[in-house]
């Protein structure tokens, strides 16, 4: 490493989340981190530190030091709410109900077609803002509530400018074959059309994705029509993921994972087959358990059986006005664990490591380790453990993005 650093941390712990240290944390007790140009230049325990002056030198304070944590799923750009249909959810309609009648994914896509961009962008300020003042360094978010060229592009536009703005990394999906939109009823294989033909190409050529999704299930498209979507997508040069098994058994997780798909989100209705596709293909499982509160959903993903396929298994909030307008990827961790089974450890890995392999950064974000990027944060807490098990009192002490301090206040 460099004589002089720029920043160096001590009088702290450290989950690293590397997994070639022992532990489910990758923990290294009483570390020192040194960062110079935004990345990590040394990790290690303190008494093994090379010599080395730093501009900034941080005491710890006995902080636990976590990799700024990563949200691989959202969908936080969107017009308006959908607080009528929780009323109707509450009354006893479900989640298909309602958007047979209308309802649903297509009343966004309604409040999303007439919102200006500026509408769009100062609605989605305050839950990026949520998820960062939770030591979030990096959100992906989805396009989907445009299903036509100009209000995806619109939306993607969106979500790319929020990236200039905010301390965060922003990575966007086009998600045009979320629902069927009304002047294409009866005809979905036709809008499949649109968007291999439209909407995928114009995107592509503006470079305002990083990745295609789809959502395969009967209240949208079929697993032939998804696999049209992969084809395409593949044909862009851009990697896949999938809306899968959230509702009913398809097959559709066999397929996106057989297709190399980055990951596939929700997996409650998952079998055997798909666990084993998952596994073969490298396919990331990403549990959405706020989805699943939400709807109060009965069915809880094969954690099991994922864990030993040895299937990685991501954590996100799933964040838009439908299934999850919860904009806390902390109280994720906890429901997590609470619902699904995870251990604290595999709640911290599912939002960190797992999480950016989620989104293909599996080699750039999610651990701390020499030469990755400097997006760290500091918690006030005597073990890892507690980032799962508290909520609401527990916050960052320190964010940092590519090393520079952002954190709020
Ligand atoms: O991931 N499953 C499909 N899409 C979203 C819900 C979108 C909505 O209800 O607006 C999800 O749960
Ligand atoms: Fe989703």
């Amino acid at each position: 490493m460099t004589e002089r650093c720029d920043l160096l941390i001590t009088n702290a712990n450290a989950a690293t989340m590397d997994p070639s240290i022992p532990g489910g944390y990758g923990a290294i007790e009483d570390v020192a981190i040194a960062v110079t140009g935004g990345r990590i230049v040394w990790i290690g325990p303190r008494n093994e530190l090379p010599d080395c002056a730093a501009d900034d030198v941080v005491d710890g304070e006995g902080c636990w030091i976590t990799p700024g944590l990563v949200d691989c799923h959202t969908h936080l750009v969107y017009g308006g709410h959908r607080a009528s249909e929780f009323a109707r959810r509450l009354g006893g309609e479900s989640y298909e109900e309602v958007a047979r009648a209308g309802g649903g994914i297509l009343s966004t896509v309604r409040a999303t077609r007439a919102a200006s961009a500026e509408d769009l962008y100062r609605a989605a300020e305050p839950r990026l803002q949520a998820l960062l003042s939770e030591g979030v360094t990096t959100v992906e978010i989805k396009s989907g509530y445009g299903l036509e060229l100009d209000t995806e592009l619109k939306q993607l536009r969106t979500a790319r400018r929020l990236a200039q703005h905010y301390p965060v990394d922003i990575v966007t999906t086009c998600l045009a074959a979320h629902a069927l939109p009304p002047e294409y009823d009866g005809r979905a294989d036709e809008y499949i059309d649109l968007v291999c033909e439209e909407i995928l190409p114009a995107v592509a050529k503006e470079q305002l994705a990083d990745a295609v999704d789809m959502f395969c299930e009967s209240i949208a498209f079929s697993v032939d029509q998804c696999q049209r979507v992969i084809n395409c997508a593949k044909e862009l040069e851009l990697p896949v993921k999938a809306h899968a098994e959230q509702l009913s058994q398809s097959g559709a997780t066999a397929m996106a994972a057989n297709a190399g798909a980055l990951s596939v989100d929700h997996v409650e209705y998952i079998n055997n087959m798909d666990v084993a596709a998952m596994a073969e293909n490298g396919t990331v499982a990403v549990l959405l358990p706020g989805a699943f509160y939400t709807l109060k959903e009965t069915r809880v993903p094969p954690v099991e059986s994922l864990r030993a396929s040895g299937v990685c298994m991501a954590l996100s909030t799933d964040l838009n006005p439908g299934s999850c307008p919860i904009a806390s990827l902390r109280l994720m961790m906890n429901m997590g664990c609470n619902l699904f089974g995870l251990t604290p450890a595999e709640a911290l890995a599912g939002v960190t490591r797992s999480a950016a392999r989620a989104l293909g950064l599996c080699c750039s974000r999610g651990v701390l380790r020499a030469g990755l990027r400097a997006d760290m944060v500091l918690w006030p807490m005597d073990t890892p453990d507690q980032l799962a098990y508290e909520f609401g009192a527990l916050k960052p002490a320190k964010i940092y993005f590519g090393g520079r301090n952002v954190t709020a206040g």
